[in-house]
C-alpha cells in the first residue's frame, strides 16, 4: 500500500494526528500505516515546537564544542552509552558518517551520570523532560495499537517489565560528498517504539516501504515514530518495523534525536497469545536481550525478524 496522507500538500508519507485518535478516521489511518510501514509522523502530541526547538539547540550546542570537550564523555570500547563515531567492527567496513551520543534516562538509577555531558549547562534538564514527554507518547501509542488490535491495553507495556529502559540517542552528521556513505546503514530499530526528532531543515531519513525508499519530508512540529522489531514480533507480524536508513549531504549537516523504549533486560519477548491461532499461527520465536540479536544480525548482514521467524 501506498502511504498517502491528507495532508495539504501531496507528501507520500503519513501524518497521524494523535490528538484526534478519538476519531474513527484517524484510528483507521493509524491501524493501516502500522500494518504497511510502520513509520510515520506525529501531530498533536502537545510539545510546543519552542520546547522541540530547545532539545534541537542543546544537541547543536553539544556537538559544536571542541572534540577535546567531547571526548571527555567517550564511548568506552564494547559499550552502548556515551559520545563516539561508527563503531569499527572490521578492516574492509565503511564506517557511517555520524557522531553520537547515547545516553540511558530511564530508570534514572541507571543512569551513567558521568557520560551526560556539562555543556551545555541545560542539556541534563532537557533532556530529561523531554524524555518524560516521550515516555508518555509512547506509552499512549502502546495502548492504542493494544486496542487497535483487540488486546487489553498494558499488553505491550506488560511485556517490557516494571522498570522498561529509555534510551535516547542524540545523532550528528556532518556534511560527507561520499554518496557511497550512509549517515546511517539500512537497519531495524532495536526497541518497541522510537520516537525521532528530526533536523528542522536538512531532510535524510528514509524508509523502505514496499521495496521502495521513501524519504521523510521534514515537518519541524512533528515527530517521526518508527517501530522497533520487538512490536513486531509482540504483534506476532500484524504491525511492521520498517528498514530505515540515513543518506549523507555532501554540503548541509544534520542532526536528529532519537529515543526509544527497551525492555528491562532479560525479559523474554514474544508474540502477544491472543495473536496466535490457527488461522495465524505464531511467526516469532520469543527473544531475550533483542538489542545484543539485533546488533549480532545487523553486523552479519542479516534481518533480525527473518532470523527470529518460526
Ligand atoms: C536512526 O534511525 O538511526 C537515525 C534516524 C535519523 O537520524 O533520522
Ligand atoms: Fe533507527
Amino acid at each position: 500500500m501506498v502511504c498517502e496522507t491528507d495532508f495539504d500538500v501531496p507528501v507520500t508519507f503519513p501524518v497521524i494526528d494523535i490528538s484526534l485518535l478519538s476519531s474513527e478516521d484517524e484510528l483507521q489511518k493509524l491501524s493501516s500505516v502500522l500494518r504497511s510501514c510502520g513509520c510515520f509522523q506525529v501531530i498533536g502530541h502537545g510539545i510546543s515546537v519552542e520546547f522541540l526547538d530547545k532539545v534541537r539547540e542543546v544537541a547543536q550546542q553539544f556537538f559544536a564544542l571542541p572534540v577535546e570537550e567531547k571526548q571527555k564523555y567517550s564511548r568506552a570500547p564494547n559499550e552502548a552509552e556515551g559520545y563516539g563515531g561508527d563503531l569499527v567492527v572490521s578492516e574492509d567496513q565503511v564506517k557511517d558518517c555520524c557522531y553520537r551520543l547515547s545516553l540511558r534516562v530511564f530508570p534514572e538509577d541507571q543512569r551513567r551520570m558521568h557520560l551526560w555531558p556539562e555543556n551545555p549547562a541545560d542539556l541534563g534538564k532537557t533532556l530529561h523532560e523531554y524524555a518524560l514527554k516521550i515516555r508518555s507518547v509512547i506509552s499512549d501509542l502502546s495502548k492504542v495499537m493494544a486496542r487497535l488490535l483487540e488486546l487489553e491495553e498494558n499488553s505491550f507495556l506488560n511485556q517490557f517489565g516494571d522498570r522498561p529502559a529509555l534510551e535516547a540517542k542524540f545523532n550528528f552528521y556532518p556534511p560527507c560528498s561520499r554518496p557511497e556513505v550512509f549517515g546511517a546503514k539500512p537497519h531495524l530499530d532495536r526497541s518497541g517504539i522510537t520516537v525521532l526528532l528530526q533536523d528542522k531543515e536538512v531532510e535524510g531519513l528514509q524508509v523502505l516501504v514496499d521495496g521502495t525508499w521513501r524519504t521523510v519530508p521534514v515537518i519541524p512540529h512533528a515527530l517521526v515514530v518508527n517501530l522497533g522489531g520487538l512490536m513486531q514480533v509482540m504483534t506476532n507480524g500484524m504491525f511492521k518495523s520498517p528498514l530505515h536508513r540515513v543518506l549523507t549531504n555532501a554540503s548541509k549537516l544534520r542532526m536528529s534525536v532519537a529515543v526509544f523504549d527497551e525492555p528491562e533486560a532479560e525479559k523474554e519477548i514474544g508474540p502477544v497469545d491472543h495473536l496466535v491461532n490457527h488461522t495465524r499461527p505464531r511467526l516469532y520465536r520469543s527473544v531475550r536481550n533483542f538489542t545484543a540479536f539485533n546488533y549480532e544480525c545487523f553486523q552479519k548482514g542479516k534481518n533480525s525478524l527473518e532470523e527470529l521467524r518460526i
